[in-house]
């Protein structure tokens, strides 16, 4: 596959910008989240991650290496809020790019991709495999800080919107990359503020950040307002908890607002993809329930992972018996407990503030070390 870097930029979402969109899958529009809305963006999510690291009673330091995702920003007004109703951000860019007369949101989240122990890549993917909806829509994907190449920026494969999408495939397994010879990879560095509007076909991926900053981007996931909902198809998505209707009925909540006309549409011929396939093991799909259960048996107590994990001495157990299992040696021990503790961090800055470790990063630690080793065993973890 070819790689070339972007040098196409457009000012604002235009007819040369829709044409462009339509052609390649994606766009870079200069005029995303500019000016005052930059900094208020950059600052409220500082002020929010502080804060969320301040509930949990950590360091901030603990907590930035660790979390790397903060969901439904939206529901917390001011700025988050304010982005998405401008008739010139990033929700405008998406449903004029897409031409729709309505536009409903999927949901929204910063991803941060800290330097550092948890900054991992995102492998090649196209975001319709993880909606479970029955359409394609885009995404919004505004940076609120330069992105170099060697800041992880936003790669592409060229006009792969055309063909199709596949089944849902796991971050936490082998990366694809076996895309025709023909294929382009553009890769999208871009300034503070820009938005690249992508569509949810495009074959997209980062690599990992290797600079100082954290590289914080807004993202916005967008629908038809018509899609309906198919639960079956992506059955672990925890967006399917916020649906207020039945399974292939119209998407509609609290918790996906519209905007502009909200409209019917016909269901698609087809299935866009063919559903999530479990291969055992491991997954980005199921791993926080599988260690949840191992740590459930393992302590031989109730609970969820950030409650048992939240106890030193839990922590110390789970590692001792790991230890005497055979499975870690006792040099390992305090790569065992600190894991452990990052666990609790992921688990409970999800339940606090819908917020995790989106690279997966901690839970394959853990599995590496001991949780493949524990899953051989029969269910016998005195
Ligand atoms: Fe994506």
């Amino acid at each position: 596959m070819k790689t070339i870097i972007n040098d196409t930029y457009f000012e604002k979402i235009n007819r040369d910008a829709i044409d462009f969109y339509n052609a390649h899958g994606w766009v870079v529009i200069e005029n995303g989240i500019q000016g005052d809305l930059l900094d208020d963006s950059l600052e409220s999510w500082e002020r929010h991650r502080q804060q969320c690291a301040k509930e949990m009673e950590i360091s901030f330091e603990k907590y930035k290496q660790e979390i790397s995702q903060w969901r439904d920003l939206w529901t917390l007004g001011g700025i988050f809020r304010e982005i998405l109703d401008s008739s010139e951000s990033v929700r405008a860019i998406a449903q004029k790019g897409m031409d729709w007369s309505g536009i409903r949101l999927l949901h929204d989240h910063i991803i941060a991709k800290p330097a550092g122990s948890s900054n991992k890549k995102i492998p090649w993917h196209q975001d319709s495999m993880f909606w479970p909806v029955d359409l394609p829509g885009c995404s919004t994907w505004t940076p609120l800080e330069d992105v170099s190449i060697e800041g992880g920026c936003l790669e592409v494969v060229d006009s792969s919107h055309l063909e199709g999408c596949e089944k849902p495939i796991d971050f936490m397994a082998e990366e694809r990359w076996d895309f025709p010879e023909d294929s382009v990879r553009v890769k999208l560095p871009v300034k503070a503020g820009y938005t690249i509007l992508l569509h949810s076909l495009t074959w997209h991926r980062s690599s990992p950040n290797s600079t100082s900053s954290d590289r914080p981007a807004h993202i916005g996931l967008w629908v038809h307002t018509g899609v309906h909902w198919r639960p079956d198809m992506v059955d672990w998505h925890p967006l399917n908890d916020n649906v207020e209707a039945s399974p292939g009925e119209q998407l509609i909540g609290e918790m996906f607002p519209t905007w502009g006309v909200v409209e019917e549409i016909e269901k698609p011929d087809q299935d866009i993809h063919g559903g999530t396939t479990r291969t055992g093991g491991i997954s980005m799909f199921d791993a926080s329930t599988i260690l949840g259960n191992q740590i459930r048996h393992i302590l031989n107590s109730e609970g969820n992972l950030s409650t048992l994990l939240n106890d030193e001495e839990n922590r110390n157990i789970v590692a001792s018996k790991t230890i005497s299992k055979g499975f870690a040696q006792e040099s390992d021990r305090k790569t065992l407990t600190d894991i452990l503790e990052r666990l609790y961090i992921c688990h409970a800055a999800y339940v606090l503030h819908r917020a995790r470790n989106v690279f997966n990063a901690t839970y394959a630690d853990w599995w590496e070390i001991a949780g493949q080793s524990w899953s051989k065993t029969e269910i016998n973890y005195d």
